[in-house]
């Protein structure tokens, strides 16, 4: 086919991504000196070694500004040019108003749309499908879609079951429209597949809500359970939008995905016939940081000199809903 005879259409591409961590760093020796645990078992089970804590007086918004910030840089762009806010977030500054709208006063960007998706650990993949539907239609010329997150609030202390599994963050992207050729070829998000099951919302849930106990509530989760589901269910996720995508699960060049714990990295990317060194892991060093963890990993893939424009990435996530899902897109 000649080029002209292509279609042209518009793709979201990804043109910068910044990620923040707050100061204070929380080892698992730290964690045995409160919980019944040790190093020794969490990183056997889990691969954590660290995670990062943000302090009493830091909301998840200045979490996620900080890591915008990065991302307009990264794309050459300042705040005044964002006209789509989209915080992926379980964890809001206030139950109302959305973070993203908070994140856009903070960034003194313009009047614009700004509210927050609520898909838990899967919010990020969620959160970049919708803000696709705004940029490839022409109706956001620069997007910033965040995760951001300040799990540590949502912890029972005393439960080692949970307590030492997540960690704070921030991870952005800035998205703009660029004209494509229709191809795999194209950069931009290329394919997705969205999946949620309420019926496992026993699985891992939060025990508390404005509309129900009025509090805040803690985190509680059948661990081994969400191991198993995780394990199976993403990859048939995964395979969906690879085909939607029209690329081969095996040709992407990173699988970049959300960091809950190393066994489910590996696990996944052996069912999908990933090698492992294709695999971006911050789950040792940031623990999981819910909907901050794959923006997170991808900022540390793109500093550290792995990840590179051009190439294919796979995404995926699996949280609280149960959701999960997964985005193949080219850099
Ligand atoms: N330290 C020491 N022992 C522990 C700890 C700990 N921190 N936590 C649990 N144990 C104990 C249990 O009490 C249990 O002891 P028992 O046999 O005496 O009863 C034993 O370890 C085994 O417990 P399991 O839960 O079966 O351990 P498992 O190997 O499944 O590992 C883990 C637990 C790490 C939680 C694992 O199941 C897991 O990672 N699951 C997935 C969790 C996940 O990814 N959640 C996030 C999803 S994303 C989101 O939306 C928030």
């Amino acid at each position: 086919m000649e080029p002209d005879e292509l279609s042209q259409i518009l793709r979201s591409v990804i043109t910068g991504v910044g990620g923040h961590l707050p100061a204070n760093v929380v080892t698992n020796d730290d964690l045995a000196k409160i919980v019944d645990t040790s190093d020794e078992w969490i990183v056997e089970r889990t691969g954590i070694r660290k995670r990062y804590k943000a302090a009493d007086d830091e909301p998840v918004s200045d979490l996620a500004v900080a890591a915008a910030e990065k991302a307009l840089t990264a794309a050459g762009r300042t705040a005044a040019d964002i006209d789509l806010i989209i915080v992926a977030t379980t964890t809001a500054d206030l139950t109302f108003p959305a973070t993203a709208a908070i994140v856009q006063r903070k960034l003194g960007a313009p009047v614009g749309v700004a509210f927050d998706v609520q898909a838990v650990c899967s919010g990020f993949v969620y959160a970049l499908s919708v803000a696709d539907g705004f940029v490839a239609r022409g109706r956001s010329k620069c997007a910033l879609v965040i995760g951001a997150e300040t799990m540590t609030r949502l912890m029972d202390w005393t439960d080692r079951g949970t307590c030492v599994l997540f960690g704070d963050g921030a991870g952005a992207v800035v998205l703009e429209p660029m004209e494509g050729q229709g191809t795999t070829a194209d950069r931009g998000l290329l394919g997705f597949a969205l999946r949620a099951d309420g019926t496992k919302q026993d699985l891992l849930y939060v025990d508390g809500g404005v509309s129900t106990n009025g509090r805040i509530g803690h985190l509680r989760m059948q661990g081994n359970q969400v191991f198993r589901h995780a394990v199976v269910n993403i990859s048939e996720a995964v395979r969906a939008a690879a085909e939607d995508a029209g690329v081969e699960v095996v040709s992407v060049d990173w699988f970049i995905p959300h960091q809950a714990n190393q066994r489910i990295l590996e696990g996944v990317a052996r069912r999908l016939g990933i090698d492992e060194s294709k695999v971006i892991s911050t789950v040792a060093e940031h623990a999981n940081t819910s909907a901050a963890s794959i923006p997170l990993a991808l900022a540390q893939g793109i500093s550290d000199g792995r990840v590179k424009p051009g190439q294919l990435l796979l995404l995926e996530a699996m949280g609280g809903g149960l959701t999960w899902g997964a985005c193949v897109l080219r850099l």
